[in-house]
């Protein structure tokens, strides 16, 4: 967006969950709306543009900046995991966010916490599901907190985490949290590799090779468009390409339905083609969606 659009105000930075409150209490007397972009860190413009989204669509726009630990499964990149706070500030800062909330984990997480949100249907076990099975779970329970810390009128997350929207989306339905969820559309280098925090793990031959995700995905998006209805065949062309790739290894490709995870073998409704691949140790998604 021009940089003209971008409202300009200075933009604090809270620690602790009383100071979100207090901050966010005075701007609803001022009767200002709301907007949450909930993000793990290490900023790119992936998650610049769900603050872009966010600053059209409400008056003052809180982004989280946590590496929620309870997401993360045994033997995944927590502690890993990029960050770059300073960065991160000054990202947020151009775009416009008024409030950056940056918690410590025993801010968000006190020793006995023992309390989680979790979807109980099949749908948080479906597609990243399988291979982290209390993934969801953590996520469900960090946005639940900052849901409940932010009060926000509307939050923003990015289609490049399909099943996470789907599942956050389900999440608001059944607890009648009054909050509107606005998927983002993916953002993308200019190759075409879908933009992610866990870019940085690949070294100059594997970022080759994971081109062939986004090239699966417009592999299978142009099967759609020439009125391939056969889900079954998109997914074997789009896993053909991608097996070509010597440094590439199929965690998923599969086509479900956009709303419930369920798999699908026909284009019918909001149908959702999904992957995840691992090039060398990294773990990498993408995805596309037809709606017929
Ligand atoms: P994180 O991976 O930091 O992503 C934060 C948000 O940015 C998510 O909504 C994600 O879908 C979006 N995003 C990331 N890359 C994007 C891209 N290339 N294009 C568009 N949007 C993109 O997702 C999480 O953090 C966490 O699970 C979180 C929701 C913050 C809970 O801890």
């Amino acid at each position: 967006m021009g940089k003209a659009h971008r409202k300009r105000i200075i933009m604090q930075i809270a620690r602790t969950i009383q100071e979100v409150r207090d901050v966010v209490r005075q701007w609803r007397k001022e009767g200002l709306t709301v907007g949450l972009v909930p993000t793990m860190g290490y900023l790119h413009e992936g998650h610049a543009s769900l603050v872009d989204e966010a600053v059209r669509q409400c008056d003052r726009v809180v982004a989280s900046v946590f590496v929620n630990p309870t997401q993360f499964g045994p033997g995944e990149d927590l502690e890993t995991y990029p960050r770059d706070f300073d960065h991160d500030c000054k990202l947020l800062s151009l775009h416009g966010c008024a409030l950056v909330f940056h918690p410590e984990v025993s801010e968000m997480y006190g020793e006995n916490a023992a309390t989680f949100v979790e979807i109980l249907s099949d749908m948080p076990k479906q597609l990243c599901g399988k291979t982290r099975p209390i993934h969801f779970r953590g996520v469900c329970t960090v946005v639940s907190k900052l849901f409940n810390i932010v009060l926000p009128d509307k939050a923003f997350f990015g289609r490049k985490d399909a099943q996470q929207l789907a599942i956050i989306k389900k999440m608001v339905k059944d607890l009648s949290y009054g909050i509107e969820i606005v998927g983002c559309p993916i953002v993308r280098e200019s190759d075409g590799l879908a933009k992610s925090s866990r870019n940085t793990y690949l070294n100059e031959e594997e970022r080759k090779a994971a081109l062939c995700l986004s090239r699966a995905v417009l592999i299978g998006e142009s099967m759609a468009k020439s009125g391939e209805k056969d889900a079954t065949k998109i997914v074997a062309a789009m896993k053909e390409h991608i097996e070509e790739e010597p440094l590439a290894r199929i965690d998923y490709v599969e086509a479900v339905d956009g709303i419930t995870m369920q798999n699908v073998t026909k284009i019918e409704g909001d149908t959702l083609f999904a992957m995840a691949v691992y090039i060398g140790k990294t773990r990498l998604i993408d995805n596309f969606s037809v709606n017929s």
